[in-house]
């Protein structure tokens, strides 16, 4: 080899170290969902979600890389649907084994939407780090027409890779939204619109490739979490019973017996529900089984001091987290505590 040949090839090696070097590293950690999914063509509305590998799904991104230094990781390859505690305590301890690694500066997770707002909020009150982690699903399968999943990816990574969204808490983007986890709600069942933030509005957008935050969340979150999952290999069980038009005790009397260690209810109007069901829910408090109030109602708070007496009947109120997430933040509060005064005050800040 002519010395001119080894001079350039040098040359060549340096400056791809070089932009490498450059470039933040962002793990990509896939689970499947819709946007793993394939359709028998590209207009059907049937398809099987978890269908492609993360390989398959970064390489229909490719500019990502001008971007960041990406590795892709397959954590599971599920319909979200079938989301559980298992993969999410694997996939939280992975998030903090790769976050407190000084050569990786986020992390992006592919996730089904169906379940999405769920994990995003796990992660937010169990993720030990202020480094960006976004969670990114889609609703059309990756072989349709106008897939949403391509740009998705793009976004949330673009959104990773952003000073700015340090600090801000787990995030979902989607759309071109970003989205904090402390109130997080999928809206629609078919729209690539349906990831909202009901109460609180969503963080920001994603524009020409560039996150443009409004707000921040205000809720404990990250590394202000007290919340650590670390030594643990299971989590308490918590069921979600819904209230209606004469709703019975079947269902609190069918958790009670099944070992639940926490109720969460979804009331009509603020947390109400019927006396026959809270009569019995309070026998349950009184057998150990904390019980949380929260509501069907899409927007505004479960309060306290309203129409039920918390205090006399041992009842934490859920605020402004949702049945879905206050089933969550119950899990993890009942780890640490069954005091209904400590879950109630971990309700009004996470
Ligand atoms: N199977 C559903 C899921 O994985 C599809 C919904 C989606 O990912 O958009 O959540």
């Amino acid at each position: 080899m002519k010395k001119i040949q080894f001079i350039l090839i040098a040359l060549l090696c340096a400056t791809f170290i070089a932009n490498a070097a450059q470039k933040p590293t962002v793990y990509v950690l896939a689970t499947g969902g819709t946007i793993a999914g394939t359709g028998a063509t590209q207009v059907a509305a049937g398809y099987t979600a978890g269908a492609i590998t993360v390989d398959q799904l970064l390489s229909a991104v490719p500019e990502i890389k001008d971007i960041a230094n990406i590795k892709g990781e397959q954590i599971v390859n599920i319909g979200s649907q079938d989301m559980n505690d298992e993969v999410w305590l694997k996939l939280a301890k992975r998030v903090n084994q790769l976050l407190s690694q000084g050569d990786v500066d986020a992390i992006v997770i592919t996730h089904g939407t169906d379940t999405q707002e769920e994990t995003a909020y796990f992660l937010n009150l169990t993720v030990k780090s202020d480094k960006p982690v976004i969670l990114v699903g889609s609703m059309r399968p990756s072989t349709a027409i106008s897939a949403d999943g391509p740009r998705n990816i793009y976004n949330a990574v673009a959104c990773a890779v952003d000073k700015s969204s340090i600090g801000k808490g787990v995030m979902v983007v989607m759309d071109d939204r970003i989205l904090g986890a402390d109130d997080i709600s999928k809206t629609n069942t078919l729209s690539v619109s349906t990831f909202q933030n009901p109460n609180f509005g969503e963080l920001g957008i994603m524009y020409n490739g560039k996150p443009n935050y409004s707000r921040e969340s205000m809720k404990r979150h990250t590394t202000k979490s007290e919340f650590d999952v670390t030594n643990l290999d299971k989590l308490p069980q918590v069921e979600i019973i819904l209230s209606y038009s004469n709703a019975t005790d079947l269902f609190v009397n069918a958790a009670v017996n099944a070992g639940a260690k926490g109720i969460v209810t979804a009331g009509v109007g603020n947390g109400n529900m019927t006396t026959v069901m809270q009569n019995a829910l309070a026998n349950a408090v009184k057998k150990g089984v904390a019980v949380v109030r929260s509501s069907r109602i899409t927007t505004g708070p479960t309060a306290q001091w309203d129409e039920i007496d918390d205090d006399a009947l041992g009842f934490s109120a859920s605020w402004f987290v949702n049945p879905y997430r206050s089933r969550v933040l119950l899990m993890l509060a009942l780890t640490k505590t069954t005091d209904y005064k400590e879950i109630q005050r971990m309700f009004t800040e996470y």
